[in-house]
């Protein structure tokens, strides 16, 4: 129990951490890619603005001008290998070009990107009007400033698998200690837990003899009814079914706190069972009260499926179940017992067609002290372990029981326990 709480626990802590990390992560890529992009459009603006001055040399000499790599002015910030600066005079046609970048695409002012038709590699681009004469309303020209996304693109995949090794790094030794934590977060919830499990276990036992010492001197008294004063008659069967009522709450208590913990059955008191023959029986004792409220108790059960496990406690299982399904199902019903075998499981189906169960109570069914109706059910007797119970014996033989329900049409508790292996040495 406190080992997959333990897990889950594990699980929720790790999830939160790679949340966090992740949106950290996604954070820090996106922050250092558009820095990336705004230093090179700073860039590109500055380069572009180097090359205005020069406009009208390059309007008159041409490429003779731009190859001058000792005076022109923007020797200093120009990278030929991954930049390209272009001018073009006022009807966009290239006057010159420096750098090894040649766009086919047509001159748009401001920033664009474009893909480089040679290479595929999308190239940043920023176009701006020359004006020589302030005068003049029309562009004497342009200057495009270009430069290859290549680096920016190499620089961010490195950094995409930084982040995700990182990541995962970081997540591992999370991970570490985050088992580490869980499991001191746990002991003190385990001990004390088991502190009262202890203390439902010895109170119970502790119970017990006073109460069975009540009834036994309750049953006595009621056995010479001539000694009673008629008006206390009915006060001392009160006391007597209280009494044993008392008694049954006791002894599930017991049961259920040593059962807790699923390895606590003894091996020994574990034998080779023939299912059909456990429900098949049960059937037959609990006719009489199918019977007595009307309702047509059937079963099919397929011969030859054994496992191992405790007769008393088997017959507890199944006779919870079967008595829930004929105590919540009107008269004129009808439950119905199956047994199956599925792969390495049997199957024991437990079907009415009674109240049924509404699906937003069906998660709760197996917990302690839980009914449906208190108001109702109260009347009928019961505590509310009968299903707690059950499901801890089938626990503890390493099965589980499922439960399907639709409200006024029936319930179906299914119980799964494996099989014994054919060639098993019991
Ligand atoms: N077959 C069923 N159909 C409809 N409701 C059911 C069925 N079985 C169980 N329940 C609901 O689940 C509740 C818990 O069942 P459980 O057997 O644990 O307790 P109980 O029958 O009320 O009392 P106890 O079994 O201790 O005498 C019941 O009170 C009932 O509301
Ligand atoms: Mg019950």
């Amino acid at each position: 129990m406190f080992r997959g709480l333990r897990w889950r626990l594990l699980l929720s802590y790790l999830t939160v951490m790679a949340a966090i990390l992740g949106i950290f992560g996604a954070g820090v890529y996106v922050f250092f890619s558009q820095s990336m992009y705004s230093q090179l459009d700073k860039k590109l603006r500055t380069l572009a603005q180097a090359a205005t001055p020069s406009f009208t040399q390059v309007k008159s000499r041409g490429s003779n001008y731009v190859n001058q790599v000792d005076i022109v002015p923007w020797r200093d910030i120009f990278n030929r290998d991954s930049q390209s600066l272009e001018w073009f005079d006022n009807r966009g046609k290239l006057l010159a070009r420096r750098g090894t970048i040649n766009l086919e695409s047509s001159l748009e002012l401001g920033f664009w990107t474009f893909p480089d038709p040679e290479t595929n590699i999308p190239v940043r681009t920023l176009t701006i009007s020359v004006f020589t004469d302030s005068s003049l309303d029309r562009p004497e020209g342009y200057i495009r400033a270009s430069q290859s996304l290549e680096e920016i693109y190499t620089i961010k995949s490195q950094l995409f698998w930084v982040l995700i090794f990182g990541g995962m790094s970081t997540l591992i030794l999370i991970g570490l200690g985050g088992f580490w934590l869980t499991r001191k977060a746990i002991e003190p919830i385990e001990a004390s837990f088991n502190k009262l499990k202890q203390f439902t276990a010895d109170a119970s036992h502790e119970l017990r003899g006073p109460v069975t010492a009540i009834k036994a001197s309750v049953d006595v008294m009621q056995c010479h009814p001539e000694r009673i004063h008629p008006k206390d008659a009915k006060k001392l069967s009160a006391i007597s079914s209280a009494t044993t009522q008392m008694g049954q709450l006791i002894g599930d208590l017991l049961f259920l706190a040593r059962t807790d913990n699923a390895t606590d059955v003894p091996a020994r008191k574990r034998t080779k069972i023939a299912l059909n023959k456990v429900l098949q029986d049960l059937v037959v004792l609990l006719e009489p009260i199918a019977q007595e409220k009307n309702i047509t108790l059937k079963y099919e059960l397929r011969p030859d499926i054994y496992i191992f496990g405790d007769l008393s406690q088997l017959n507890r299982l199944f006779s919870n179940l079967i008595e829930n399904a004929l105590q919540y199902t009107p008269s004129g019903g009808k439950v119905n017992v199956s047994l199956s075998k599925q792969n390495r499981f049997s199957l024991v189906n437990v079907e009415d067609s009674g109240i049924g169960i509404a699906p937003e109570q069906i998660p709760f069914v197996f917990d302690r002290f839980w009914r449906a109706d208190k108001a109702r059910t109260r009347r009928e007797g019961g505590t509310g372990l009968g299903l707690a119970i059950a499901s801890a014996i089938a626990q503890s033989h390493g099965g589980k029981i499922t439960v399907t329900s639709q409200i006024n049409k029936g319930s179906c508790f299914q119980v799964r326990i494996p099989v014994l292996a054919q060639k098993a040495d019991i």
